[in-house]
């Protein structure tokens, strides 16, 4: 059982593990409560009122993941929380509850990385071995790295200022498209000129696999001041124009990385994976290296309880379990050697 509690998803997923070491798992439940219409009214997700909403709705939650799958408590082979990084009243949450499950019914107890969920979640659903090149791409996050597996990850580039997905929000917020304004862009852009704005592309033909988002976000507001914003179609083409520079951004920087670190597969995850134009985008640079492209399911790349169930049996498989001294983690890198550190 995998437990999410580090944003605004409480959530809750059940997974069966495939014989061996294998990727491939089963979904048993699949249970998700977003928080969005309690933090709507603030524009951006409040801790505090997400602490208390995964408190109210976590109990509930692993009722339902349970009742799902048929399963009771005593039937799992282990209790996997997310450990860090995130708002850290959520992360406790879970955590606690993970734990006092986990000593109630004497089961190992998993403390997970959320990026770590992420990076792992396309081995729940599709045929990918390890290792392989990942760009995780969500709402905190912007990295390049290699998984060699669980638990092993070099990062080989990431975002000196924001994260892409942040981009996308903050770029919907200017246009008044509400949160999270990743799937607004995303739809407006379909109607939109992609070649109304030149927008910048920052770090694009430079050496090395690191990203920046700031100087492009600048751009954003500077265009949109200059906007009527009664003009629909405007919007629309700022919208695809914005996408297609983000997507020139990513695939430069993919580009180095699969010559950096040639490997058969480039994985993109994380929230922003969710996003098609950019799919489309990196398979054509995988191609051009003759690497193929994979992403999680659509649902599965935002954040949900069935990667952290899942990252929970890939470490499980190894042998490896926590302590239930762990303690949340609200920054956690994935590569803690200096280069990783840098995130
Ligand atoms: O992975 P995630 O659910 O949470 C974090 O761990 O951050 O990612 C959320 C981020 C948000 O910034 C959201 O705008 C972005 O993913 N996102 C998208 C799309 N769907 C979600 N960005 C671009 N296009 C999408 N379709
Ligand atoms: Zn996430």
């Amino acid at each position: 059982m995998g437990l999410e509690t580090s944003c605004d998803e409480t959530a809750v997923a059940i997974v069966e593990a495939p014989p061996g070491d294998g990727p491939l798992g089963t979904i048993l439940a699949n249970v998700i409560y977003s928080q969005l219409s309690e933090h709507r009214r603030f524009g951006g997700v409040v801790p505090e009122i997400a602490a208390r909403a995964h408190l109210e709705r976590i109990d509930g939650l692993i009722e339902e993941a349970l009742r799902a799958s048929g399963l009771g408590l005593g039937d799992l082979d282990g209790i996997a929380a997310t450990g860090g990084p995130g708002l850290i009243g959520g992360v406790m949450v879970g955590v606690m509850t993970a734990k006092a499950l986990a000593f109630a019914h004497d089961k190992p107890f998993l403390a997970i990385n959320h990026l770590e969920g992420h990076a792992l979640s396309v081995r729940l659903t599709e045929r990918v071995d390890f290792p392989y090149l990942l760009l995780l791409a969500s709402g905190g996050h912007c990295q390049l790295l290699t998984v060699h597996g669980p638990g092993d990850f070099t990062c080989l580039g990431t975002t000196i200022d924001d994260a892409v997905g942040e981009c996308f929000d903050k770029t919907a917020k200017l246009l008044g498209l509400g949160f999270p304004g990743g799937p607004a862009i995303e739809r407006l852009a379909q109607s939109g000129d992609a070649q109304r704005f030149a927008l910048p592309r920052p770090m694009r033909r430079k050496p090395g696999c690191d990203f920046s988002f700031s100087g492009l976000k600048t751009a954003v507001r500077q265009t949109v001041e200059k906007l009527d914003a009664r003009d629909k179609q405007a919007i629309a083409d700022l919208c695809a124009s914005f996408q297609r520079t983000v997507g020139d951004v990513l695939a430069d920087r993919c580009s180095n990385a699969l010559a950096m670190a040639p490997l058969p597969t480039l994985v993109v995850a994380g929230g922003v994976a969710a996003n098609l134009y950019l799919r489309q985008r990196l398979e054509a640079v995988a191609a051009k290296y003759g690497a193929r492209l994979m992403a999680p399911p659509q649902k599965l790349c935002t954040d949900n309880g069935a990667m952290i169930a899942w990252a929970g049996v890939e470490h499980l498989r190894l042998g490896r379990s926590d302590s239930l001294d762990f303690k949340p983690r609200p920054r956690w890198p994935l590569d803690p050697t200096p280069a990783g550190l840098r995130v």
